[in-house]
């Protein structure tokens, strides 16, 4: 029976789509079986076929499902705390990076490390999201910028799969910028590289989706279209940095390849929004990076809510505009800043991360035939989850993806 568990004594926020206040249930049982859960409700109503499973006492806790991190690039080697010093005498994200810094300069760190080393690198980064109750995380390459050290990138990303309990989800970023050996010739970069290495890493089961920045310091939005064309051909899935530094309608061109989410999106046009809407694209909102590049333009957060957009949140962990490993901070920013809810934050790092990343019903839900991945806190109410600062308020995390 060591397959089939019953948990029991916790209030649950079950995060079930459609239910209100957080869809919590008060003296909650779960029960998981080969796990996945098959039943959950108050504990009072439990059918008897259940009350064999080996019982696990949550002890009146608080359960979740264990949270998503949708958006991240945290492998890469090294950090830009002096780029941080520089903006902080009044540089701009961009002149940085026209100067050669920014994104360029973690690829040169990144191409210059082993694969070990950028496992170690990443790993502690991984350790402090799993910590705060994180059981899935998609990872993005675009520190590489050749067909090989993109390929690597991925590689190390499916390997942390293998040292860990949880899911890894893959994104193809090559499209992230222009490597100095290709300057200011774009094009010959996206055929050679971006295109090319996409085939080769899909050839070798490394994608599970693809990614580009449609901005003036990285691709246009006809670019940007010829690399969604490329992964439509191959049967993959597309996302979009959009209009993170300025309006370059990459959401709605996201919208035209039925993507899975446009992220940033604070200089997405109120007026897009609701063409914007009817694509049934996700927004995805990276407070982390808002915070970091002391942004000023907001996201249309209250657009995109009146028009029924499904949005998630994740921490952007990256060394240039989001050095965050953690995906509490970024819920709390979404509230402090974006003026989400604690729920919005909370759906959007649990069931709508999970649309995200094409696992909708898998993760992020605690309902019958969802994946028995939970987060167990030391608090009492959910909106704590976004409230507190640091403190660790993580219990433990229930998994029954085999651990190694
Ligand atoms: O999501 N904007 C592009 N990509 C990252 C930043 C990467 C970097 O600066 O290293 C982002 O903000
Ligand atoms: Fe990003």
């Amino acid at each position: 029976m060591e397959n089939r568990r019953l948990y029991v004594q916790c209030r649950a926020a079950t995060m079930q789509s459609g239910a209100k206040a957080y869809g919590l249930i008060e003296d909650c049982a779960i029960a998981v079986s080969e796990g996945r859960v098959v039943w959950t409700g108050a504990q009072e109503s439990l059918p008897a076929e259940y009350a064999q499973f080996t019982q696990e006492d949550l002890g009146g806790r608080l359960v979740t499902p264990a949270l998503i991190d949708c958006h991240t690039h945290l492998i890469f080697s090294g950090n830009r705390a002096r780029e941080f010093e520089m903006r902080l005498g009044g540089a701009s994200y961009e002149e940085i990076a026209r100067a050669g810094g920014g994104i360029i300069s973690t690829v040169k760190a990144t191409r210059g490390a082993s694969f070990d080393d950028l496992v170690t690198q990443s790993l502690r980064r991984l350790d402090a999201l799993i910590g705060e109750g994180v059981a899935v995380v998609e990872i993005k390459s675009g520190y590489g910028l050749t067909i090989e050290d993109e390929m690597r990138m991925l590689r190390v990303a499916r390997h942390l799969e293998t040292l860990r309990p949880v899911k890894i989800v893959t994104t193809w970023l090559a499209a992230h910028a222009v490597p100095p050996e290709y300057k200011g010739r774009a094009d010959a970069y996206l055929d050679e590289v971006v295109i090319a290495g996409l085939k080769q890493a899909h050839g070798e089961g490394l994608v599970d989706a693809v990614d580009g920045f449609c901005e003036q310091i990285g691709f246009s939005a006809a670019q940007i279209e010829r690399v969604f064309i490329a992964a439509r051909d191959l049967g993959l899935p597309v996302k979009l940095h959009a209009e993170q530094l300025s309006d370059q309608k990459g959401a709605i061109l996201t919208g035209k390849y039925q993507g899975l989410s446009a992220d940033h999106l604070e200089y997405l046009a109120p007026e897009d929004v609701p063409a914007f809407a009817t694509s049934g694209v996700v927004a995805v909102l990276l407070p982390g990076a808002y915070y970091t590049l002391n942004e000023t333009q907001l996201p249309p957060v209250d657009a995109l809510r009146q028009h029924g957009v499904v949005m998630a949140i994740a921490t952007d962990c990256n060394p240039g505009t989001s050095p965050i490993s953690s995906i509490l901070t970024a819920m709390n920013m979404a509230c402090t800043q974006f003026a989400m809810t604690p729920e919005e934050a909370l759906a959007g790092t649990t069931r709508n991360a999970a649309k995200v990343l094409g696992l909708l019903g898998e993760y992020g839900v605690i309902a019958p035939g969802a994946r028995a991945e939970l987060a167990v806190w030391n608090v009492d109410y959910p909106a704590e989850l976004s409230y507190w600062m640091g403190g660790a308020p993580l219990h433990h995390r229930i998994t029954h993806k085999a651990a190694l």
